[in-house]
């Protein structure tokens, strides 16, 4: 039959999720097509490829503040986030405000804190030995990439902790949630972006003021305006938080469930950490899905996508694809079929700028852990990692040290 005749196909809706609710991987994989719509019209799309093709391809652009709006937001905080910040921003506006920023994470940078991460880790992990039942989430995997942003972007350590609570309500508001939720994400995006202006005014009289200050420096020399450039800085401590805090958790949780693979791993760190690190960020992707918005019309799979649709592939799905990884869900740390890019860091213009941060933190952590609590081991269930949305939630981890 001729191409042109063919009868439109039309993307079906997404399937009710079942009772048990965090079953993620369940409930997408018992989706009707390859790409299907949500309630408010997003679209869904589940493979490696067409991730790939999407962040990729020039067919999409990155969302802005239509998710905000979809769900009735329209101005305050939280839509000024959306607005200004980098992350939901593309075309030229996208590179005026990522350009001053990446070259302060360039990996040579990051790498050189290395002795410092680990010394971090060491404080936060030496005392845990003999403790009995520890709460790992909140003891090491939240405080960490807390303390390192705010060594970073000069937060004085008495505001640690205050600090962390803006951080970590702030950015429930990336993702559709309750109402409730929402007001509070918001008003702590508030409290953070106007904490984050006094930081940018007192940044010269702390030890890791010489980042904010060049960053101020090369963001005025490429135009940004200092409300523009305080975003950007909002955005490093919102993004470089909650992901690395649930990686590290679901990571420690999912070696801890497998006495084998953690054994090894302690008995050969060197070897063996970064390949875990791979493996965890594939096995529990941070990110759930990225919202797109088409360009222009096109076909995916067969079906047609108009220009506007908001289309997101799914990370979740996509991470444990059998047309790239063999067994996805088995979890192995000494798997070798890890694509050279590592797509739980997205791809395209607006791949991970902390991704080099981020591995490091983890991979110091974890060498930590491993040549300190060899014999830590779960004292409760494991970590529960559940959402399809930007930052995915995690219930907690306790171990036994
Ligand atoms: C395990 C930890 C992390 C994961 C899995 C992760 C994942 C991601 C992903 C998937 C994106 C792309 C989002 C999109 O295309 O919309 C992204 C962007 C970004 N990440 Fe991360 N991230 C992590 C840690 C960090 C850290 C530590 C920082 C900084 C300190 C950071 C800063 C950023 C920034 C600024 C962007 C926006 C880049 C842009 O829009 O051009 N991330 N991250």
């Amino acid at each position: 039959m001729d191409m042109a005749m063919q009868p439109r196909r039309e993307i079906p809706p997404m399937a009710r999720r079942r009772s048990d609710g965090r079953d993620d991987l369940g409930f997408l994989r018992a989706q009707p097509a390859p790409l299907v719509r949500d309630r408010y019209g997003v679209v869904f799309t589940f493979s490696h490829a067409n991730a790939m093709r999407l962040l990729t391809g020039g067919e999409v652009r990155q969302a802005g503040v239509e998710t905000m709006e979809m769900q009735g937001v329209t101005s305050g905080p939280l839509y000024d986030f959306f607005k200004y910040s980098l992350l939901f921003s593309h075309g030229a506006r996208h590179r005026a405000r990522r350009t001053p920023l990446a070259r302060s994470f360039a990996y040579k940078l990051m790498d050189a804190l290395r002795p410092e991460m680990r010394a971090m880790a060491e404080a936060l992990v030496l005392p845990l030995a003999g403790q009995g039942e520890v709460d790992f989430l909140n003891r090491v995997a939240a405080e960490l990439p807390a303390r390192m942003i705010a060594r970073i972007a000069c937060v004085p350590e008495a505001d640690f902790a205050r600090f962390g609570q803006m951080v970590y309500s702030a950015v429930r508001g990336m993702t559709v949630r309750s109402p409730q939720v929402m007001m509070r994400a918001m008003r702590d995006m508030g409290a953070l972006t106007e904490y984050v202006e006094a930081l940018l005014q007192a940044r010269r009289n702390c030890a890791g003021g010489d980042f904010l200050s060049e960053y101020l420096d090369r963001a005025a020399a490429t135009g940004l305006d200092p409300a523009e450039a305080r975003m950007q800085i909002v955005t490093l401590i919102v993004g470089g938080s909650d992901t690395t805090r649930l990686a590290l958790t679901a990571l420690l949780s999912r070696l801890l469930e497998r006495p084998g693979q953690w054994q090894a791993l302690c008995a050969a760190p060197a070897a063996l950490v970064p390949g875990a690190v791979r493996e965890g960020l594939r096995y529990d992707p941070v990110t759930g899905s990225i919202a797109q918005v088409a360009e222009r019309d096109f076909e995916m799979d067969g079906y047609p996508v108009p220009a506007g649709t908001i289309i997101a592939p799914t990370l979740v799905t996509a991470l444990r694809d059998p047309a790239v990884y063999a067994e996805p869900d088995r979890f192995d740390i000494r798997r070798d079929d890890h694509p050279k890019l590592h797509l739980a860091f997205g791809a395209g213009a607006h791949r991970c700028l902390g991704e080099a941060l981020a591995r490091i933190e983890m991979e110091e952590t974890l060498s930590v852990l491993a040549r300190h609590l060899p014999h830590a081991e779960l004292a409760g269930p494991p970590a529960t990692i559940w959402g399809t949305g930007a930052i995915r939630e995690i219930d907690g981890l306790t171990i036994r040290v």
